[in-house]
């Protein structure tokens, strides 16, 4: 299926569905007709898979980079650029992204920045990238005190989400990406019992297309987009204290599920909604075989701590909540009522 990301002169398509790769030769030649080198930057790990046939259609060189988070550094940048210069990259030519949200992140910023901008087209290869990371021009390195907190929104010239290319996921990273359909189903209130029966076609297209449309809508966050966030207050700071204990605890979309098991509850406490929004979030989450109970020894004080540093707020915090009218962001949520809905939250488990 093709989504349309429209936002004028940096609008482009997410192509989903199985074999979607195929179409990089054809994105290529309309999107940046004059190029005539391809710097294809992914993982070790993936280039003897079976899928890694990519065509560009041009002159092509593979760049590999470490693969996952701690590999999104400014140093990987530098790196990057300067493959760049020796493959003699020029502005007219193509970055082509292909791997999970790390890989994606990192050569898109490489990208933004190499020459003050050239193109880059995503083929994300993991469940989260195609649902989310590589979708919307979100770009951007890591520094030693926190994630993101260096990048650029540079929107690509097209993005291929493969569904072949996820045969071979492990089941750790469905569990991370299936935290992210999970706040999409939520978002878009699709019903629990259409989940059995949905492929992962389906699940991909739900998300892109729904991302897609509020991407169009405020490219820079600066309003609907935020909405994405949903389950991401607590989720972030639980999943920050899972890395600290043992990198291998939780996957990011484990941790966005505990925060939207937790997003239901506090919308209930702060009676924006009832019951049947926590029963409807607690059956999702089941459906899609995703953790909703907080890791033992995550404390209110520390989490709240965690949440408070990460949105730099002091007094109170930011959360998207379901609501009378819809989801929506709601500021100057009080840290005793989040801390009380913590409390009891933990009691459920
Ligand atoms: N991952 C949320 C966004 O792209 O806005």
């Amino acid at each position: 299926m093709n989504f349309d990301v429209a936002l004028g002169e940096r609008g482009y398509e997410v192509r989903t569905g199985a074999g979607a790769r195929r179409e990089l030769t054809e994105v290529i030649a309309r999107r940046a007709p004059r190029a005539r080198t391809a710097a294809i930057v992914t993982s070790a790990g993936l280039v003897d898979r079976s899928w890694f046939d990519l065509d560009t259609g041009l002159e092509q060189h593979v760049v590999v980079v470490p693969d996952g988070e701690t590999a999104k550094t400014l140093a990987a940048v530098e790196y990057l650029c300067e493959r760049f210069i020796s493959l003699g990259l020029s502005r007219d030519d193509v970055v082509v992204g292909v791997g999970g949200g790390a890989v994606t992140d990192l050569a898109g910023f490489a990208a933004a920045v190499y020459l003050r901008g050239v193109g880059v087209i995503q083929v994300p290869t993991s469940l989260v990238g195609q649902v989310d990371a590589a979708i919307g021009g979100k770009t951007g390195v890591n520094l030693t005190v926190g994630k993101n907190l260096v990048g650029a929104f540079h929107q690509p010239l097209g993005v291929l989400c493969d569904t072949e290319v996820l045969d071979t996921l492990p089941e750790r990273e469905w569990g991370s990406g299936r935290g992210e359909v999970a706040k999409c189903w939520l978002l878009e209130r699709r019903d629990v019992e259409e989940i059995a029966a949905a492929t992962r076609e389906d699940l991909v297209a739900l998300c892109v297309g729904l991302k897609s449309a509020i991407v169009s809508d405020d490219e820079r966050e600066q309003g609907r987009r935020a909405l994405l966030n949903y389950g991401h207050t607590l989720g972030h700071a639980v999943e920050l204290l899972a890395l600290s204990r043992d990198p291998d605890e939780l996957r990011h979309g484990e941790a966005v599920a505990i925060g939207l098991a937790f997003a239901a509850r506090l919308a209930r406490e702060l009676g924006r909604t009832g019951d049947d929004s926590v029963h409807v979030h607690d059956a999702v989450l089941d459906a899609f075989g995703l953790p909703r109970s907080l890791p033992n020894a995550m404390t209110s004080e520390r989490l709240i701590e965690v949440m408070q540093r990460d949105k730099k707020a002091h007094h109170d915090l930011t959360f998207v909540l379901d609501g009378p009218a819809g989801f929506e962001v709601v500021p100057g949520v009080a840290v005793d009522v989040v801390a009380r809905t913590i409390d009891r939250f933990r009691l459920e488990a």
